[in-house]
């Protein structure tokens, strides 16, 4: 029996500019992850069970768009794998879905090492990405490539769509508060809307895009200085951009505005927006205040991790 996990992700600072070749910063979330277990049976198909969107399937009845169809038939050909027999693919995942988490590239990125050591070729992490990325176009259509990337490195990643990942030092660990609106919300939409938007007024967006991208380079030196307090007012600053962009909610902004009105250092929603999650920074003795806001102001789930632990 194989299995594999991947983590979570939150970005911190930089989505939706990020698609237009701004950087943007990202983070892991181990506290949710996506897990597959491959299983030999007595069957002559390969079957996958997916309890999280009940499917319970045949690989060869499902679509070869199907992401996790084409996940694994992409990867075994990465491999020079002809062909699969014989196993049971379990995926499950603690991610909420289509709620900027990173679901969909975690249950990938677990996916694809779980069928490489159970054909015992490694791929490198480079090639994992890369896999990742593929179905992530199936998700998002025209997406940057942040989510693949740091769920695949498990570490900070600092993110320029098309180059190489750069990782970095956290100077001193942080407390992020993350808050779930609990309504799932389409990136593939958000990332649409403001690409109209954009073409309907360059300039204006293009100023939020360069605005956002300064954020996030000045966010990164205060993180490896370990100077996170901080990045409080940042989070409100591309919180602010984001919203004149038009991808906050009425529900992210009470989020936003319950960890704030708690003592959070800043807050900004994060990921596609318009649902999904939110992040506050904190400090420990304030965390559970925050949580407890967030609770009351109606967020489906709160968790808190610790970055650069
Ligand atoms: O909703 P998420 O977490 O998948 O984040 C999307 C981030 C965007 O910048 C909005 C899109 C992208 O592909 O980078």
């Amino acid at each position: 029996m194989i299995t594999c996990s991947a983590p979570g992700k939150v970005i911190l600072f930089g989505e939706h500019a990020v698609v237009y070749g701004q950087p943007a910063l990202a983070v892991p979330v181990t506290q949710v992850h996506a897990d597959v277990r491959i299983e030999e049976i007595f069957d002559s198909g390969v079957w996958i069970h997916a309890p999280n969107i009940e499917l319970h399937a045949r690989l060869d009845s499902l679509a070869s768009s199907h992401p996790l169809a084409a996940t694994v038939n992409n990867t075994i050909f990465t491999l020079g794998v002809s062909y699969l027999s014989g196993i049971s693919i379990l995926i499950r995942s603690t991610i909420p879905v289509a709620s900027g988490l990173g679901s969909g590239a975690a249950v990938s990125v677990a996916l694809i090492r779980a069928l490489a050591k159970y054909v015992g070729k490694p791929l490198t992490d480079e090639q994992v990405s890369a896999l990742a990325f593929e179905t992530e176009k199936l998700y998002h259509g025209m997406p940057s490539g942040i989510d693949n990337t740091v769920v695949t490195y498990a570490r900070p990643v600092y993110f320029i769509k098309g180059r190489p990942p750069e990782t970095f030092q956290v100077g001193q660990p942080f407390t992020i508060v993350i808050g779930d609106t609990g309504v799932a919300a389409s990136t593939k939409e958000t990332v649409s809307d403001v690409r109209r938007l954009w073409q309907e007024n360059p300039e204006r967006f293009e100023t939020y895009f360069e605005a956002i991208g300064s954020i996030v380079k000045i966010a990164r030196k205060a993180i490896e200085a370990g100077m996170p307090d901080s990045l409080g007012p940042l989070m409100d600053e591309n919180h602010a951009l984001l919203r004149r962009m038009s991808v906050s909610s009425p529900d992210l902004e009470r989020l936003v505005a319950a960890a704030r009105a708690a003592g959070a250092l800043g807050a900004k929603l994060s990921g596609g927006g318009r649902g999904g999650n939110m992040i506050a920074l904190t400090r420990p003795e304030i965390t559970e205040a925050v949580v407890g806001s967030l609770k009351e102001a109606g967020a489906r789930q709160v968790i808190h991790t610790q970055v650069g632990v």
